[in-house]
């Protein structure tokens, strides 16, 4: 087992790293606590069962899986069950599923009752290294990602390497795309090894690494006003990319993937971006002509209003951020 601790402005949690955790997770719980689960369609039912069969479940919601479940109605359809259950302060809300569960999860766990604390069991491969750490909770307005939501730590998040084994392979390669991300701005290193390849034997490791990357940014900077920008790398062509094809075509990690391909300047990273992306059998290449995306960058939350900020690689394991272009005269530098 693999424990790495994050410092928050609230309180510190605890991440745990085990294959087959699942099947002791009341070891990792307080089984005197009662919990909600907050799952979705596509968990496997097993993982479900195995969690319920060990600690004291008041209620569990079922959502549908996929993005739309991070909506407006889908958190006021868990607000009014959760008061419709007399489910009080002292109820712990626990997130089994990906980084759709997790946020909309920890947007309710933050907003209930002004606050119920918060438990992540991440089963995607993304979210156990990227979206469970780090706080950000948020549910999507009827036309923008993530455009309502807080930071609020979970009081700890337990990770299971084993539940990966039913994930579909784009799904682990979605996940990858953030591996590579975090090795690629900060340890040449673990991209160096990520390079390779990998053998399955190797994903906790993997993961611990990453996680071990992301806390550094997230505990210098938690609310997101300086360093920790640079998690997003890849990110604001990305979201444009999801965004242009309605988020029907591209999976986050692979818009990130052709993202971090397009916004770096230096041509030996690029190339060594490409083949490493294409291992992990990630696109590269921008499906649509870059203008395109620019209205959307524009309206891109993270964008001021003249301005948004790029993250470049000038060589792997370090990162720049600068103003990159002048969006208002159309400029693109
Ligand atoms: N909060 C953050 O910091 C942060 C960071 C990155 C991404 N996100 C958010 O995360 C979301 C994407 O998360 P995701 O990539 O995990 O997608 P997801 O939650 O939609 O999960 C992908 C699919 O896998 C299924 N699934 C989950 N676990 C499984 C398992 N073990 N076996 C088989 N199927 C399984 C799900 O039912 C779903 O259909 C987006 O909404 C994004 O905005 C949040």
């Amino acid at each position: 087992m693999k424990k790495l601790t994050v410092s928050t402005r609230f309180f510190d949690y605890d991440i745990f790293v085990m294959p087959k955790l699942i099947q002791n997770v009341a070891s990792f719980l307080d089984v005197q606590k009662t919990y909600v689960i907050i799952t979705d369609s596509g968990v496997p039912v097993s993982y479900l069962t195995t969690l319920q069969s060990q600690i004291n479940v008041l209620y569990t919601k079922i959502i549908p899986q996929g993005e739309s479940s991070k909506s407006m109605n889908q958190y006021h359809e868990i607000i009014e069950e959760l008061i419709h259950h007399e489910i009080k302060k002292d109820t712990f809300i626990l997130a089994l599923g990906g980084g759709v569960v997790g946020d909309l999860a920890g947007f309710v766990a933050s907003t209930y009752l002004r606050g119920v604390p918060f438990i992540q069991i991440p089963t995607t491969l993304l979210s156990q290294v990227d979206s469970s750490i780090g706080g950000k909770v948020a549910i999507n307005s009827n036309t923008a990602k993530n455009m309502i939501g807080q930071f609020y730590p979970p009081l700890k998040v337990l990770i299971d390497p084993s539940l990966l084994h039913t994930l579909p392979p784009r799904q682990i390669a979605n996940g990858f795309a953030e591996i590579i991300k975090i090795a690629a701005i900060s340890d040449a290193d673990f991209f160096e090894r990520l390079e390779k390849g990998f053998i399955v034997e190797e994903l906790e490791d993997i993961i611990f690494r990453a996680l071990e990357l992301k806390k550094r940014f997230v505990e210098a900077d938690e609310l997101d006003q300086g360093i920790r920008q640079a998690l997003n790398f890849g990110h604001t062509f990305g979201h444009a990319i999801e965004q242009y094809y309605h988020y029907d075509e591209y999976l986050h990690g692979e818009a990130v993937a052709i993202g971090m391909v397009l916004i770096v300047s230096s041509e030996e990273v690029k190339s060594r971006l490409r083949k490493i992306l294409t291992k992990y059998q990630l696109p590269t290449e921008c499906p649509t002509s870059i203008p395109e995306l620019y209205p959307i960058i524009q309206r891109d939350k993270k964008s001021t209003r003249h301005q948004f900020l790029a993250i470049d690689v000038p060589q792997i394991g370090q990162f720049i951020i600068r103003p990159f272009g002048v969006l208002s005269k159309g400029a693109f530098q």
